[in-house]
C-alpha cells in the first residue's frame, strides 16, 4: 500500500507529496533557524498522517498538546511521572497502539533528557509482538542528542544520546520511524543526523550549519547557499520519501494551532503618562476580584495563629484599656521585632515588595513603636523574614537545626528559598509532605505543574530527594539536614485556596 500525504505545494503549485511507507524505512531530518517553520511542518506532517499511522511526539515546549483535541492524541505530562513509570507507559503505548504527545515543558533540561530517554527506551525495548510501525517525532532534537557535552551531567547526556541513536540507527526494524527537527545542525550529534535519508531544509544563516547541510545532502557548499534566502514555511525537500532531486516546497496550513505566538508589532495605545499611573494603581469598576491565592505565603495568617497560641503576656505587658485598673501605671509595652514584622506583613501590598522595601517599612514601624529596628541588620532581617514566611514558630526558629536550614537556603537562588524552607519545615516537624498545590502557592503560582517542575529542578540540584511510598504518597527528604517529611498526597487540594 502506498500512502502519500500532502505536505504542501511545489513552486509550480503541484502538491508536494511525502510517501509515508518509504518514510517509515528512511526517516526524516528537518533543520531551519528559529522561526523558519519547523514545528509547523511537524504539525502538518502529524495531522496529515494521523489517520494512517500511530505517532509519538516528543515535545520539549508543549507546542503539540493541541493535537489531542482534534486527533485524539493522549498528552502525557512527563513532569508528573518518574522515569520508570514513563518507560512502562511507553510500552503500553506500543501494545495498545495509542498516539501520544510526551509533554516535557515543565522540566529543566537535564530532566527533559532523562525522561525522554526513559520513554524512548520503553518504545524501543518492547517485545517483538508489538513492533507495529509508528512515527516518532522529536522537536528540538539537539536537546536530546547534543553534539558536545553541555552543562548537564554525563550520565543524562549519555542516556539521552543513546536513546536517540537507537531510535535513528536501530529503530527501523522495530517499526520506529524517527522524524527529528533541529534549529542548528552543527549542534546535533553527527551519528544521529547521518541516519536520516530524507531532508527538509529551511532557512539557515550560519555557515557552519550550511556546511553540515551541504555535506549531508551531498551538495556543493555553493549550492547550499540557497538555504539562506528561504522564507518562513519554505523548505527544500530531498530523499526517497520526498524527491530524488532538491525540490523547493511550501508547507501547507495546519488545522490545529501551535502555542508559539507570531510576534508582530502593535501600535501602543495613546495614553498620557498621568493617566497611565491612575490606570494601573486604581481598580476599575468591573474589575474581577482577584483571590489572594497566589501570594507567596499567608504570612499574616500564620503570624496571627502564632500570636493566638502564645502564652499569656507577663504582668508588665497588659493592654492599654486595663492600665487604669492597675494600682501603679506600668510602662507601655514595646512590641517584639516579630510583632512589628507581623504588622508590616499584614498589609496585603507587602507581598509585592522586595525584601529591602519591607525592611524599610519595618524600620519605620519600629521607630513609631520606639523599638530599635536597627538591632536587626538587613542580613538578619532577611533570615527572619524567610523564617516567618515559611511559617516557622518562634521556638523552632531559634534552634541550631533551623539555623542550618536557613544557611542552606541562603545559598540558593531567591525563587527556590520559600519552597525549600516550606519543605524543610514540614520535614523538621515530621509533617505530611506538602501537596503540589501548597508548593505552588509558596512559590506565588497557582499551577501544580509548575510546582512539580520546581521539585524536579531542586532534586536535580541535590537539594531534596523525592520518593513514593507503597501507597503512592510522596515523601521528600532533605539530604543535607537528614530530615524527611511524612508521606503526603501530592494531588491534595490546598486548604488555603479552597
Ligand atoms: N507554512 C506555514 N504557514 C503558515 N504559518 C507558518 C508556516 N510555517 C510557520 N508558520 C508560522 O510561523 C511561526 C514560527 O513557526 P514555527 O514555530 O514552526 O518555527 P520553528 O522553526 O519551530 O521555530 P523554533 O525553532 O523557534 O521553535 C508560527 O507562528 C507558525 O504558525
Ligand atoms: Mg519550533
Amino acid at each position: 500500500m502506498t500512502v502519500g500525504i500532502e505536505m504542501g505545494t511545489t513552486t509550480t503549485g503541484a502538491p508536494a507529496i511525502l510517501d509515508l511507507e518509504e518514510l517509515l524505512a528512511t526517516r526524516l531530518l528537518v533543520q531551519g533557524n528559529s522561526g523558519s517553520g519547523k514545528s509547523h511542518l511537524l504539525r502538518r506532517l502529524a495531522e496529515q498522517s494521523a489517520p494512517y499511522v500511530q505517532q509519538v511526539v516528543v515535545d520539549p515546549e508543549g507546542d503539540f498538546v493541541t493535537l489531542a483535541e482534534q486527533f485524539g492524541h493522549v498528552v502525557v505530562d512527563a513532569a508528573a511521572h518518574a522515569e520508570a513509570a514513563l518507560q512502562q507507559v511507553a510500552a503500553r503505548v506500543r501494545q495498545h497502539r495509542v498516539s501520544v504527545v510526551l509533554n516535557l515543558e515543565n522540566l529543566e533540561t537535564e530532566r527533559q533528557m532523562r525522561h525522554a530517554s526513559a520513554f524512548l527506551g520503553g518504545l524501543f525495548d518492547v517485545e517483538r509482538d508489538y513492533w507495529f510501525p509508528m512515527l516518532v517525532v522529536v522537536d528540538e532534537a539537539q536537546l536530546f542528542a547534543p553534539a558536545a557535552a553541555g552543562e548537564v551531567s554525563d550520565e543524562a547526556r549519555k542516556a539521552s544520546l543513546g536513546a536517540m541513536t537507537n531510535l535513528m540507527c536501530r529503530g527501523r526494524k522495530r517499526g520506529l520511524a524517527g522524524i527529528i527537527a533541529t534549529q542548528r545542525l552543527a549542534k546535533l550529534a553527527k551519528n544521529v543526523a547521518a541516519e536520516a535519508s530524507n531532508f527538509l531544509m529551511g532557512r539557515t544563516f550560519l555557515d557552519i550549519d550550511m556546511a553540515r547541510a551541504a555535506d549531508l545532502l551531498g551538495m556543493e557548499r555553493r549550492q547550499a547557499e540557497m538555504f539562506r534566502d528561504l522564507a518562513r514555511g519554505h523548505f527544500v525537500a530531498l530523499g526517497p520519501a520526498l524527491s530524488r532531486r532538491p525540490l523547493p516546497i511550501r508547507i501547507g496550513e495546519a488545522s490545529t494551532n501551535g502555542r508559539a505566538g507570531n510576534a508582530r508589532l502593535l501600535p501602543l495605545p495613546a495614553t498620557a503618562p498621568a493617566d497611565a499611573r491612575d490606570l494601573i494603581m486604581t481598580a476599575s469598576e468591573h474589575e474581577p476580584a482577584r483571590a489572594p491565592v497566589s501570594r507567596p505565603m499567608a504570612t499574616a495568617d500564620i503570624l496571627a495563629q502564632l500570636a493566638a497560641t502564645r502564652p499569656p503576656p507577663p504582668p508588665g505587658e497588659v493592654l492599654a484599656g486595663e492600665l487604669a485598673a492597675l494600682p501603679r501605671p506600668a510602662p507601655p509595652a514595646r512590641p517584639s521585632h516579630e510583632q512589628v514584622l507581623a504588622e508590616v506583613l499584614a498589609d496585603p501590598e507587602a507581598m509585592f515588595r522586595s525584601v529591602a522595601q519591607i525592611y524599610q517599612d519595618f524600620l519605620v514601624r519600629c521607630r513609631q513603636h520606639g523599638v530599635n529596628g536597627r538591632a536587626l541588620d538587613l542580613a538578619q532581617f532577611r533570615r527572619k523574614l524567610a523564617t516567618v514566611r515559611a511559617g516557622i514558630d518562634a521556638e523552632t526558629a531559634d534552634t541550631p537545626e533551623w539555623e542550618q536550614a536557613l544557611t542552606l537556603s541562603a545559598a540558593m537562588p531567591e525563587d527556590l528559598q520559600a519552597v525549600f524552607l516550606m519543605l524543610a519545615r514540614a520535614a523538621h516537624d515530621r509533617a505530611a509532605c506538602p501537596s503540589n498545590a501548597q508548593i505552588a502557592r509558596a512559590r506565588g503560582s497557582r499551577s501544580p505543574r509548575r510546582a512539580l517542575g520546581l521539585l524536579e529542578h531542586m532534586e536535580g540540584r541535590g537539594l531534596i530527594s523525592i520518593r513514593t511510598d507503597a501507597f503512592g504518597r510522596r515523601v521528600i527528604a532533605i539530604p543535607a539536614l537528614a530530615w524527611e517529611t511524612e508521606p503526603g498526597d501530592a494531588d491534595a487540594a490546598d486548604d488555603e485556596v479552597a
